[in-house]
């Protein structure tokens, strides 16, 4: 089966506004066929990076969303807020929010289905730390993660898995072809399993970790690797670009 690749940068907490609008203009302008690209700004530039993509293709990301619709939940955004917005799909599960801030497996699970049944892509990030590598835990750690999604999804378009083990975010330390390709291949027969093959094979697997011009050919050659989720590098409308155009 033909996966239509996508890329996506998540730009995390970084950018001002001008800049962000910069950024978006620039990718917007780049944008090279035969690929699904796409930018997840900060929740507050999110208009502004709506409308400097407004007549190209490029899709609209939100890095997060809260599940409930709305109500007194200081601080958080809606899927439906989002909605408003133009976003066309949202990140759970990012190694920053499980680590970093917290987040639990309950709370991913919540957000992944709101998100989901909301009629957005789901871009669900799963991926080991190193020390559970190294204990030889990646693929149960992988398999959880992949639990955390209802086995009543039934669009494999609006559901994208983004394998990024801990260790390569942000390090420099991308996984190699092989230990990505390796991974990929487990996920796919992990959701064979928890939904049917056909769906399995339409989703896409993106890798992300340290992915940037000079590795993302090796990567987005692999199998199973259908895109990429890139932190760093898609900050750089001419790295992000690059790596895009290594996918077509
Ligand atoms: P990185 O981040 O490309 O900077 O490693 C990837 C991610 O966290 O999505």
């Amino acid at each position: 089966m033909a996966r239509t690749k996508f890329v996506a940068g998540n730009w995390k907490m970084n950018t001002d506004k001008a800049s962000a609008v910069r950024l978006a203009q620039h990718v917007a302008a780049g944008l090279p066929a035969g690929i699904e690209v796409g930018i997840a700004p900060p929740f507050v530039y999110l208009d502004a990076v709506a409308q400097a993509i407004a007549s190209s293709a490029v899709l609209l990301g939100a890095q997060d969303a809260y599940f409930e619709k709305n109500g007194a939940f200081t601080g958080e955004i809606s899927v439906e807020m989002l909605k408003d917005l133009n976003v066309k799909f949202v990140l759970t599960g990012h190694s920053e929010r499980r680590h970093v801030l917290g987040e639990s497996s309950a709370v991913i699970e919540k957000k992944a289905h709101a998100i989901y049944a909301a009629g957005l892509t789901l871009v669900h990030c799963v991926g080991e730390k190193l020390e559970q590598r190294d204990a030889g835990q990646t693929f149960s750690i992988v398999q959880q993660q992949l639990e955390e999604l209802s086995d009543s999804m039934q669009d494999p378009q609006r559901l994208v898995i983004a394998y990024e083990p801990v260790w390569a975010i942000g390090t420099g330390r991308n996984a190699t072809d092989a230990q990505a390709q390796e991974v990929h291949a487990y996920i796919r027969s992990a959701m064979a399993k928890l939904w049917n093959p056909d769906f399995a094979d339409r989703v896409r697997i993106q890798y992300g970790g340290s992915m940037k011009p000079e590795n993302a050919k090796g990567l987005l050659g692999q199998p199973d690797v259908d895109g990429g989720l890139i932190g760093g590098a898609s900050l750089k409308a001419e790295s992000f670009l690059a790596i895009a155009k290594a996918g077509v």
